[in-house]
Parts: structure tokens; C-alpha cells; sequence
């Protein structure tokens, strides 16, 4: 983890790793090289997820698959998304070191753009592998500076050595991925694992705002069509929209462009985001589709246009899988709940592919999406010990 975090590693003790940056193939490279020096089998696809494979010993059988990415928020710490991915590869290790034999092959996959914080929509690796996206919209895909997916994946793959390259969709037996909580309810209850039973639904939107700019010491406020102004007009209805006295919906507005950013210039355009989630189905549907309609609502005198960037129902583990994550901890003997995952993870599009189910350990103050994010070694350990007893156990 520490060999890790210096790639990308920020003043603050953090990471900045985008997906697909030059830093994300660098963190691709460094596991491909642990990969190969211990013998295990590694290979790519059409999107650059990265797969590790320890053979089992029946070639007939589809991998059991753990794994998380290696992508980071641009203030992220060290722990999110790595942690999973180099969980899963201690587990290869202490399989091969014992010498250990599975049925089934054992394999560790590092996601592309897991993250959606440079390229929308999140977890592009993990839909394009379960078949909810496609190529070469995927490719198309473009960050706030023009970048395509297909440009920044092409320089970031380059980073490491060749390696075959699959089609995406193989079989999986089953799958099984290790996180930091990114929130604080272990800590609180003094827990060390977390069995978790789903993930709530998510819904993201882009809106783009246009208004015409002027000049701020003369145009009257009655002829302007200042898109910043329109713009806060919208989140202040959104959050109406949004208010929920039980604070269980989660709204935010992470990017905020305000163009052409002058101080003497009426603000021409404003490009903001939306992430809404909320654990209920029937009201992700219901409430997210109001957003639209009401910011066209509230366009006038400026223009919008809204975009649904990624749209994901909330989802339930596998009952087998999340009992034997459970049997794990039990038989480890460390404390453990059942909970479920207000965070986004892979294991929300795996889910519908085969069965799957997720381990958390606690992080310092529940923070995440920071650069101060801490797990313990400790913890850390006992995520892994409890990922190995379960992978061992659904690859026989
Ligand atoms: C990923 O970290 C997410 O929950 O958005
Ligand atoms: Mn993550
Ligand atoms: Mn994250």
C-alpha cells in the first residue's frame, strides 16, 4: 500500500491518481510486475481493467474474482479502491505460499475509472465486463479538458508491459470485493468487518447552463441572462427537491464551472453535477426523474440541457456469498455487522453477473474522499484474512 501511494502521492499524505492518467498506468504497471515475478498469469481487455490470475486446478471452472481499482478522487487517500485490489493479491500470495490448491482459479482484477471523477460515468470497467455499457460510447467519453478515454487509455496501457488481451464478459463463479467502509459506523461500534448487503441506487446528471456573457459594470440585471444566477436558482430548488428530514437521500453538487470565470464578465455558462442516491428503488426512479423537468422549469432567460451520466438501481448480495463472508469473520473471530454500502463499488455491476458480495473494514472518522483517509495495518490484515478464507472457500 505504501509502495502505492507514492505514485500519484499529493503534499497532504494523499493520492491523485485520475483513471487513466499517467499515474493509474504506473499503479497498473507496478502490480503487473509483482503479478509476473510470482508467476501468476496476467492479462487485459478492450477498456484496460487488468486481471491476475492464479490457476486452480480444474481448467474447466471460471475464476472466483475479487478485486477494486487503482483509480483515485483527485484529493483521494491511499486506501480507496487499492486497498481491494492489493487485498485480493495478498490473498494469491498466501494461497501460493502455502501451497494451497483451488478448484477454481483465483483471480484479481483492477477496474478502469472505478471513480468517475475524471471520466463519467463510474465503474467503466466493471459495466463494459457485465455487459451494462458499450465500447465505443465508453471510448468516446471525454473529461472537462477535451481528453477522450481512448487517447488517455491507450498512453496509460503503454505504461506496462504487452500482455493478451480478452474479450470482455468471460464467466466468473463468483466475486468478492474488499473496501475501506468510506463512512464511520465500524468505528463507532468498534467493528472490524463489515458484512455488507448491498448497495443503494444512484443516479448522476451534468447540467449545462447557458446564459450570454456581458459586461458586470453596465449591463442592467434586467437584460442579462447570467447562467450563474439561473444556475443557483436550480440548486436551490434541487435541494428542496432533495430535502428529506431523515437524511437518507444524499445529494451533492461536486463540480461547480463557472465561464468564463472573469469577475467582470456576466457569467455566459455554468456546467454543475448532481450525484443523488438513496437505498429505495421506487425513489431513486421517482425523484430523479423530476430533476430534469424542473430545471428546464427554471431555464429562463437562460438555456439547459441536462445529462443523465450514470444510473445505477440499488442493488442486493448474494445470500451464499454474503453468509460466507459472515462465516469468515465469525471463524476469525473478529467483530463484524451486517451493513449496507452508501459508497458506489464494482460490486454493484458484478452483482447482476454472478454472485457477489463485499468485505469493509473501518477507516479513521469515517473519512474518505480525502487525503487524510487512514486504515490500520491491523485492519487492513483482517479485511485480507477474511477475503482469503472466503475465496478459498467459494474456489473450493
Ligand atoms: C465512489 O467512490 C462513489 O461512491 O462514488
Ligand atoms: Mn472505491
Ligand atoms: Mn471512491
Amino acid at each position: 500500500l505504501a509502495d502505492m501511494a507514492r505514485i500519484g502521492a499529493t503534499e497532504k499524505g494523499g493520492v491523485n491518481r485520475p483513471a487513466l492518467s499517467r499515474e493509474d498506468g504506473l499503479a497498473r504497471a507496478l502490480l503487473t510486475g509483482w503479478a509476473t515475478a510470482r508467476g501468476f498469469q496476467v492479462s487485459t481487455d478492450g477498456i484496460g481493467n487488468l486481471y491476475v490470475r492464479r490457476a486452480g486446478s480444474d481448467p474447466t471452472l471460471p475464476p472466483v474474482m475479487t478485486g477494486s481499482h487503482l483509480d483515485s478522487q483527485p484529493t483521494g487517500g491511499r486506501y480507496d479502491g487499492v486497498y481491494g485490489v492489493l487485498a485480493g493479491f495478498e490473498v494469491l500470495e498466501a494461497l501460493e505460499d502455502a501451497g494451497a490448491v483451488t478448484r477454481h482459479p483465483v483471480e484479481v482484477v483492477a477496474w478502469t475509472n472505478e471513480e468517475g471523477s475524471r471520466f463519467q460515468p463510474y465503474c467503466m470497467g466493471s459495466a463494459l465486463f457485465a455487459g451494462k455499457m458499450d465500447l465505443e460510447t465508453v471510448l468516446a467519453c471525454t473529461d472537462a479538458k477535451g481528453i477522450s478515454v481512448r487517447d488517455a487509455l491507450a498512453e496509460a496501457v503503454s505504461l506496462a508491459p504487452p500482455m493478451p488481451v480478452r474479450d470482455f464478459g468471460s464467466p466468473a463463479a463468483a466475486y468478492v470485493e474488499a473496501h475501506i467502509e468510506q463512512g464511520p459506523r465500524l468505528e463507532a461500534e468498534g467493528r472490524t468487518i463489515g458484512v455488507v448487503q448491498g448497495i443503494q441506487g444512484s443516479r448522476w446528471f451534468q447540467v449545462e447552463v447557458t446564459g450570454q456573457e456581458a459586461h458586470a459594470g453596465t449591463t442592467p440585471h434586467g437584460a442579462r441572462k447570467d447562467a450563474f444566477q439561473t444556475a443557483l436558482k436550480m440548486v436551490n430548488a434541487l435541494n428542496d427537491l432533495m430535502h428529506d428530514p431523515d437524511d437518507v437521500i444524499r445529494c451533492t453538487f461536486g463540480r461547480f464551472e463557472v465561464l468564463p470565470g472573469s469577475p467582470n464578465t456576466v457569467p455566459g455558462k455554468v456546467i454543475f453535477t448532481i450525484d443523488f442516491r438513496h437505498p429505495d428503488a421506487g425513489l431513486v426512479r421517482e425523484r430523479g426523474d423530476k430533476v430534469a423537468p424542473l430545471l428546464l422549469s427554471l431555464a429562463a432567460p437562460c438555456e439547459v440541457v441536462v445529462k443523465e451520466t450514470s444510473t445505477t438501481a440499488p442493488v442486493d448480495f448474494d445470500p451464499a456469498v454474503v453468509d460466507a463472508v459472515r462465516d469468515a469473520a465469525a471463524g476469525l473471530g473478529y467483530s463484524h455487522c451486517d451493513m449496507p454500502s452508501g459508497a458506489n463499488h464494482d460490486a454493484k455491476f458484478m452483482a447482476p453477473r454472478c454472485p457477489t458480495g463485499m468485505i469493509f473494514i473501518p477507516c479513521k472518522d469515517g473519512i474518505s474522499h480525502n487525503e487524510v483517509e487512514y486504515a490500520s495495518p491491523e485492519d487492513c490484515h483482517a479485511g485480507a484474512a477474511v477475503l482469503a478464507e472466503t475465496l478459498a472457500k467459494l474456489a473450493g
